[in-house]
């Protein structure tokens, strides 16, 4: 089996982040989304990997390489526009040949692993076995409906009003019957070749699909309150080791993780937290659930529920809560507030 990994599309519910990095890169728990990602399909003992990028494939490539670090092997395939997700499965036709796949969002991150499904799908072999899980609201997602055995009858994109709250949680199963499927289909109202419509005609003309429940975490990354939560969620699961410096007059609390080549100095470390490697903490209290990336320096600030992307300061801030600061931003104090700040950013003052 091969696995077609889908990194290009716009990430516009993103932004400012996504003006500078593609959300695939957003680091949770001081890892790339992608690397979570990549991560999960090796453990599905799957090597050969064809990815699509996008206009970010530049930034993908420097951080992912040739995936020898992740123990797969990535093959890229470009995609110009982001014209959908089957529009994605017929570029890579080349790449995947007959072959079964198994294709898997970039931006979705499902941390307790698909090997049971893959095994399911491995032992019957339908034309396509989807992964759904029940979401309070279905309108975002690609909605499926099943039969009182558990088949599939019906698959909808984004339906206005939903008939069921089984929602498509970014992995698919596919034989090579998809591959007339992504074909056949054309464009959805929002202009993109849609891999549920290429499910539905599959079924319509005969195909097999079974849908398997995922009773795991998961999120899809696409806003910032999600990308945070998914960090607490992830923190959570640390091993924690301090490899880095920390200091006598440090205390540290919970799981924490201090990188190697961090410095913590007359600080509290509150876990689950990471400092990446390379950072100054210094005279702050950091954590819980807050990622640091690598090249940071912190000093005279509280944050919690937050991640400090790489190369970032704060310094004499008392208070900060739910945040994402951006690779190399400045985030510091005066007497008034003063600000300068890209395009669709957010800031919330305290009152
Ligand atoms: O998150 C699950 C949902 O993902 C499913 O429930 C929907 O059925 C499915 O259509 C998809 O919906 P989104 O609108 O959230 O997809 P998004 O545009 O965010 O794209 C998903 C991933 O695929 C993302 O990593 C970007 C990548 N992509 C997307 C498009 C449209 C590409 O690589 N190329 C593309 O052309």
């Amino acid at each position: 089996m091969k696995a077609l990994v889908l990194s290009g599309g716009s990430g516009t519910r993103l932004r400012p982040f996504s003006y500078s990095m593609p959300k695939q890169l957003i680091p949770i728990a001081n890892k790339p989304v992608l690397e979570h990602v990549l991560e999960n399909v090796r453990d599905l003992g799957v090597t050969e990997v064809g990815m699509i990028v996008g206009g970010w494939a530049q930034q993908i490539e420097a951080v992912i390489g040739d995936g020898s670090r992740l123990g797969v092997r990535v093959t890229y395939i470009p995609q110009e526009q982001p014209l959908g997700l089957a529009h994605c499965v017929q570029l890579a036709r080349p790449f995947l040949g007959d072959d079964d796949f198994v294709m898997y969002l970039g931006d979705n991150m499902l941390p307790d692993g698909v090997a049971g499904i893959a095994e399911e799908f491995a032992t019957h072999r339908p034309d396509a076995h989807v992964v759904v899980h029940k979401v309070p609201d279905p309108r975002a997602f690609g909605v499926v409906e099943l039969d009182s055995e558990g088949r599939v009858t019906r698959l909808v994109e984004k339906p206005r009003e939903p008939r069921s709250d089984l929602a498509l949680i970014g992995v698919y199963f596919f034989t090579a019957a998809v591959h007339r499927a992504v074909r056949a289909i054309r464009p959805s109202a929002r202009g993109e070749l849609e891999i549920t419509d290429a499910l539905q005609w599959m079924l319509t003309h005969g195909g097999a699909i079974r849908a398997s429940e995922y009773d795991g975490y998961w999120k899809d990354t696409g806003r910032a309150e999600d990308v945070l939560e998914c960090n607490r969620r992830l923190l959570e699961q640390l091993r924690p080791g301090l490899v880095g410096e920390v200091d006598r007059r440090t205390e540290i609390d919970g799981r924490v993780v201090v990188e190697e080549g961090a410095r913590v100095v007359r600080s509290r470390i509150e876990g689950p937290t990471i400092i990446g490697a390379g950072s100054v903490v210094e005279d702050s209290h950091v954590g819980p659930g807050t990622s640091v990336g690598r090249g940071c320096v912190l000093r005279d600030t509280r944050i919690a529920e937050s991640i400090v992307l790489d190369g970032a300061s704060i310094t004499s801030v008392p208070d900060l809560y739910g945040s994402l600061i951006g690779r190399n931003a400045v985030v510091g104090a005066s007497a008034r507030h003063r600000l300068v700040v890209g395009d669709h950013t957010r800031i919330e003052v305290a009152a």
